[in-house]
């Protein structure tokens, strides 16, 4: 069984799938935080964001696992939990560079592909139903307004310890959000099956009971 579940920055993707993943027992697999990782790993070793071809020989050489898939996920970058470091300012406004490489991406989709191969998955990101899961049972593509989704990101930034602009926020998630749609490869769209759910008026649990009602199981 596959759930690919896509759509904008701040939607509230990650925290859905990760509910919706609790409730039918399948595995979470968040793939913004693999090119967050990704990122990190980049700015660390003093990579040129705009060098493809080192950002794809870095992809080919990176491991990405997640632990706890049932609990308080972790996020592993050849063996450094980085779960919090990847949640940062600097990572939100360099990540969509790294992903918007071709190179970069088809490394990305491949390992992604391979941990769906033999587990039941809920997968989050931007290009699950086009690129990744294809033939996924479920395309969720989850959106909010961009005021709504400006607000979720600074309450987030700040449970986080960070002292954020509002402004600033909305204009960051604006900025990603162009980059993650008009880009060659992989870009951020609604597909013919997908199902749209607008959350800006919803909680997170009335979208959860929504996506289980489309699903079939009846909480
Ligand atoms: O989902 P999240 O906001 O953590 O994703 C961070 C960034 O990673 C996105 O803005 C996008 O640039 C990139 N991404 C992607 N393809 C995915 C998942 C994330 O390009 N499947």
């Amino acid at each position: 069984m596959q759930i690919a579940i896509d759509g904008p920055a701040g939607a509230g993707k990650s925290t859905i799938a990760r509910m919706l993943a609790r409730e039918l027992g399948y595995v979470y697999i968040d793939t913004g935080a693999m090119y967050r990782a990704l990122t990190w790993k980049a700015i660390k070793n003093n990579i040129e964001l705009n060098n493809s071809q080192a950002l794809y020989e870095l992809a080919r050489e990176t491991k990405i696992q997640f632990t706890n898939p049932s609990g308080d996920q972790r996020v592993i970058c050849d063996g450094e939990d980085v779960t919090e470091a990847i949640r940062s300012p600097l990572i939100n406004a360099s990540v969509s560079l790294v992903a918007a490489k071709a190179e970069v991406r088809k490394v990305m989709v491949a390992k992604q592909q391979q941990m769906a191969k033999f587990e039941s998955v809920v997968m989050d990101g931007r290009d699950i139903g086009e690129q990744v899961l294809p033939d996924a049972d479920y395309k969720f593509f989850i959106t909010a307004s961009l005021p709504e989704r400006a607000r979720r990101r600074i309450a987030e930034l700040q449970s986080q310890g960070y002292e954020v602009k509002p402004a600033e926020v909305e204009k960051e998630i604006q900025a990603r959000d162009q980059m993650d749609c008009e880009r060659s490869v992989g870009a951020l769209k609604t597909l013919p099956d997908s199902i749209v759910i607008d959350t800006s008026l919803l909680n997170t649990e009335q979208l959860l009971g929504k996506m289980l009602d489309i699903i079939g199981e009846k909480k």
